[in-house]
């Protein structure tokens, strides 16, 4: 694995010029041959995510590196074939840079996640209890990093347009208190 830890940074707090600085690093990541039928372009993700009040993306950094993209967006757990939109936080727009794979930085992302959304519910006074997200069923790298972040399959998801999806589902309850 070889490192433990990653740190969120939230694109919506930043000044520009950090920001700037942040969508460059982005600009430059990639995904694996085949990776882009399960995530869209990073950049554009983030950029669509900035445009709209209910969306929060973060980069992952570890070790001084933008290692990673992800967005947790309010109102919209839906998407991910929870029953409303509302009790649940949706992750989305996850994805680890190809050159960062596979060193344990998607678990402990997705773990970092459920932290941040757990904040923004606390910030926001909203009513979420946990974060859902859908995974592909031929996506075992992501299936895998969502499971060992504590994110539990709540059953088969038909609705999105890339084939059949598991919705996962992390409660609040049993994470770190502010
Ligand atoms: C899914 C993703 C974020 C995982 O990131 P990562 O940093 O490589 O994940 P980790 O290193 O924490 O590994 C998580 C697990 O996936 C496994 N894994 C990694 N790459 C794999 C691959 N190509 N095939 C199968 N399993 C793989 C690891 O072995 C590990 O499993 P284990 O804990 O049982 O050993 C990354 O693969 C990615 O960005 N994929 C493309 C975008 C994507 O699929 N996003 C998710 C959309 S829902």
């Amino acid at each position: 694995m070889g490192t433990d830890w990653v740190w969120l940074i939230p694109l919506r707090d930043l000044d520009a010029d950090a920001r700037a600085i942040q969508l460059g690093a982005i600009a430059d990541m990639s995904l694996l041959p085949g990776q882009e039928r399960f995530v869209g372009d990073p950049l554009r993700m983030v950029l669509a995510g900035l445009a709209e009040v209910s969306r929060h993306p973060y980069v992952v950094e570890s070790g001084g590196n933008a290692a990673g993209v992800l967005t947790l967006q309010a109102g919209a757990a839906g998407l991910a074939g929870w029953p409303d939109d509302n009790s649940a936080w949706l992750l989305r727009g996850f994805l680890i840079d190809s050159r960062h794979q596979g060193k344990g930085l998607g678990t402990l992302a997705a773990t970092a996640a459920v932290e941040a959304a757990r904040k923004l519910t606390a910030r926001h006074q909203s009513c979420e209890s946990g974060v859902v997200l859908s995974v592909n069923e031929e996506n075992p790298a992501g299936f895998s990093a969502y499971s060992r972040a504590g994110f539990v399959d709540t059953g088969r998801y038909l609705g999105g347009s890339a084939g059949p999806q598991r919705t996962m589902f992390r409660s609040f309850a049993g994470a770190a208190p502010a």
